[in-house]
């Protein structure tokens, strides 16, 4: 997966679409062999990352600092995605071009932007400057206090309508792909049916054309339990086990024996 085109060809053959997040070069490298198709650095880094509560924390400085490690450890052989952070696209325009001219400098070949009411223009924008935009709806963490914590959306027939409304304006304005996070499973496969453009399913159920999931999460390395998070690994069980065992090693001197000693 190289580019959007292969995105939308997915689409077209009915074959599932994945993704994961990433935030670092030596998990880039580990990524870049592997089978998945294509790579977000979220703003989730602020709280995977960083420790912060959400991702309003997530700021310009943070968001090129990963993207460009991320980018070296990929070495271009997977599609490289960045969510622009809270706020950097609601100042102006320009602002806003700024920032999008950062994250591509940084190495990002595609933008995530969270919500569309609002950012009609700069989205039409960057589709035409040649820059292709990731929708992104549902539970749209940048609007955590707005939409009063991070909960299911799209339960109620209002919201669903306004989802589904939002999903197919994105498609209008040329998005090449949609993230829906955190709705009911109907939902996301009625918005899936109705666009021509694929749906990245996070929370979201069996029916999007593709899955995304935070790396820390499905390796198991963060202590998020979520309903939709499957743990692939036992990422915190394996490192504490290795940690344990080379503290029992150095206090057995058992470590290091010649073999990892210089003459
Ligand atoms: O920042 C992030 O990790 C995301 C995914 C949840 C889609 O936006």
């Amino acid at each position: 997966m190289r580019n959007i085109h292969h995105f939308q060809k997915a689409k077209l053959e009915q074959t599932k679409i994945t993704l994961v997040t990433c935030y670092d070069y030596t998990s880039a490298q580990i990524i870049a062999n592997s089978e998945i198709d294509a790579v977000l650095v979220g703003d989730s880094a602020a709280m995977v990352m960083h420790g912060y509560p959400d991702t309003t924390y997530a700021t310009m400085d943070m968001m090129v600092l990963h993207t460009c490690a991320v980018a070296r450890g990929l070495n271009q052989k997977k599609f490289l995605i960045v969510d622009m952070p809270f706020l950097s696209y609601r100042k102006s325009l320009d602002q806003s071009l700024n920032a999008v001219e950062a994250l591509i400098q940084a190495g990002a070949q595609a933008v995530k932007i969270e919500g569309v009411r609002g950012n009609e223009m700069l989205i039409r924008h960057l589709v035409e400057s040649g820059i292709p935009v990731m929708g992104h709806l549902g539970l749209t963490l940048q609007h955590v206090h707005g939409l009063g914590g991070f909960k299911i959306q799209g339960r109620e027939k209002n919201s669903q309508n306004r989802l589904l409304e939002d999903a197919k304006s994105l498609e209008a304005l040329g998005a090449f792909s949609v993230v829906l996070e955190c709705m009911p499973v109907a939902l996301a496969q009625t918005v899936t049916n109705t666009l021509s453009i694929p749906t990245i399913g996070i929370g979201a159920g069996l029916h999007t054309d593709g899955q995304i999931l935070v790396l820390h999460d499905l390796l198991g390395l963060s202590t998020f339990n979520a309903k939709f998070v499957k743990k692939f690994m036992s990422g915190q069980h394996l490192c504490l086990e290795a940690l344990n065992q080379y503290v029992k090693e150095v206090k057995e001197k058992a470590y290091p024996t010649e073999e990892f000693s210089h003459e």
